[in-house]
């Protein structure tokens, strides 16, 4: 039976029920991979707090506040769980230079660092999708060419998104997420769409070579989505999700591009993607040959987390490497937002006179954008009291839309900038 040392960087969210799982799968581990996982030494930050995790607790004995002393104990493999950028980067690249495999779910880290993206000995399947096997699944039983992978990328999003469809407040459901441990240590990294971000563009670079930095795709957070949004949705059969997508478009001789994004959108009820509620994740990953894969599970939480990373450890305990990576940069390979085509649905804030869908309607058409239909919903009281106008537009290009919403916002009849998502078809 093959011993190994595991050493853990960080017991928060995810390194307490890591430690929790080791311990509890060790026997079955032993007898199904002849491995013995043996948990030798902890890294955190405050050495004295006493840590508990569903009725288990890490034993004292091993956390310490010292790098070394992890070190010092010969580990085979050290798990980084900080999720902080310099000083994770610091401790990984010690540890490789010392000949240690590294695991990691840090995907912040690893968006902006080639030298440890690429390193063979680095392993980071939990840095996608929390416990599903996305990033394996694709590296290993999809030898086919992919064309899209479309999905769920971020738990707290999806989480608050959810309860917000079930009648509860931003602010709260918020709240929720981070009690229930699926947020990032700083949440304005999940709502902006950071984190779904940093996700797509490792499964780009996985995929496709394609080495893009989240800054440079089409990046919208769920912020600005109000509740008014996400009944009408309710009401016209979709749900609001926050999307992140990669896909990849050839035409006939010319170059191939790549369209990456995140970004709230509205998708029909029925749909794979709208049925895949709290913090669950989900991918449709798209091949040529292979036609369309979708998987569905825990994408955040410390819990389903962690087995993604036992999984890793199994894998780098059992000698293997990771593929040798090749990345290229995106020169010119990404598709202007601008020129993307899509259906869409616009909210605005109008007084609520005679006359003002025509004004509307006018700027519209002007710009090539055909309306599918419009609802106004309540009476506005007085002259200059605003009632919400809700449009879906028929499929139009992107900047279209933007330049029929920017005469839109200047007519003296709209309150406010119009707020416009994406309408999603599978
Ligand atoms: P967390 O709850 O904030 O835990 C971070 C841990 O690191 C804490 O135990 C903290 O120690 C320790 N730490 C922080 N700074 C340190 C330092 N300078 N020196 C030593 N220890 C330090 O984070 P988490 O939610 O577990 O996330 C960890 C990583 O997993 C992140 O990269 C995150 O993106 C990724 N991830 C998280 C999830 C999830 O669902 N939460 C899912 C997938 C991936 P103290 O406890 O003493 O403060
Ligand atoms: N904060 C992340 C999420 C954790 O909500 O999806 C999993 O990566």
């Amino acid at each position: 039976m093959k011993k190994v040392k595991v050493g853990i960087l960080g017991c928060g969210n995810v390194g307490k029920y890591l430690i929790k799982n080791l311990f509890e799968l060790r026997e079955l581990i032993k007898e199904k991979e002849k491995l013995d996982l043996e948990v030798i030494k902890v890294l955190v930050r405050d050495g004295k707090k006493s840590r508990t995790v569903d009725g288990f607790k890490i034993p004292q004995q091993l956390l310490t506040t010292s790098f070394s002393e992890v070190m010092n104990t010969s580990p085979d493999i050290v798990v980084e769980l900080i999720g902080d950028v310099e000083v994770s980067r610091t401790f990984i690249k010690r540890c490789l230079e010392e000949g240690k495999k590294v695991v990691t779910a840090n995907k912040f880290l690893l968006t902006i660092d080639d030298e440890i993206f690429t390193n063979e000995n680095v392993f980071f399947d939990a840095s996608v999708g929390g416990g599903i096997p996305i990033i394996r699944t694709i590296e290993k039983a999809v030898p086919d060419e992919i064309t899209e992978i479309t999905g769920i990328l971020n738990g707290t999003t999806n989480f608050i998104l959810s309860s917000m469809e079930d009648g509860m407040e931003f602010s709260r459901a918020l709240e929720l997420a981070q009690k229930m441990g699926y947020a990032e240590p700083e949440p304005s990294f999940d709502i902006s769409g950071l984190d779904a971000s940093q996700k797509i563009c490792l499964l780009a670079a996985i995929i496709f070579g394609i080495r893009v930095k989240p800054e440079n795709i089409i990046r919208e957070g769920i912020s600005s989505i109000e509740m008014i949004d996400v009944e009408f949705a309710k009401e016209f059969g979709y749900s609001i999700k926050s999307i992140a997508t990669i896909k990849k478009k050839k035409k006939s001789n010319a170059e191939e591009k790549f369209e990456i994004a995140v970004y709230p959108v509205l998708i029909s009820r029925d749909s794979h993607l709208a049925q895949t509620k709290g913090n669950l994740n989900a991918v449709t990953i798209k091949g040529r040959r292979i036609g369309e894969l979708f998987l569905k599970g825990e994408g955040a939480g410390g819990n389903p987390t962690s087995i993604s990373i036992i999984a890793d450890i199994i894998e780098a305990s059992k000698g293997s490497k990771r593929d040798k990576r090749r990345i290229f940069p995106p020169d010119g390979k990404l598709i202007n937002p601008e020129d993307i085509y899509s259906k869409f649905y616009v909210r605005i804030e109008v007084v609520d006179k005679p006359g003002v869908l025509a004004k509307i309607a006018d700027s519209f058409g002007k710009n090539m954008v055909s309306i599918e239909s419009v609802l106004q919903k309540g009476r506005g009281v007085g002259e200059e009291k605003g009632v919400p106008i809700f449009i879906i537009t028929h499929e139009t290009k992107e900047s279209n839309l933007k330049k029929a919403l920017e005469i839109c916002s200047k007519l003296d009849v709209v309150l406010g900038a119009p707020f416009f998502l994406r309408i999603y078809q599978e």
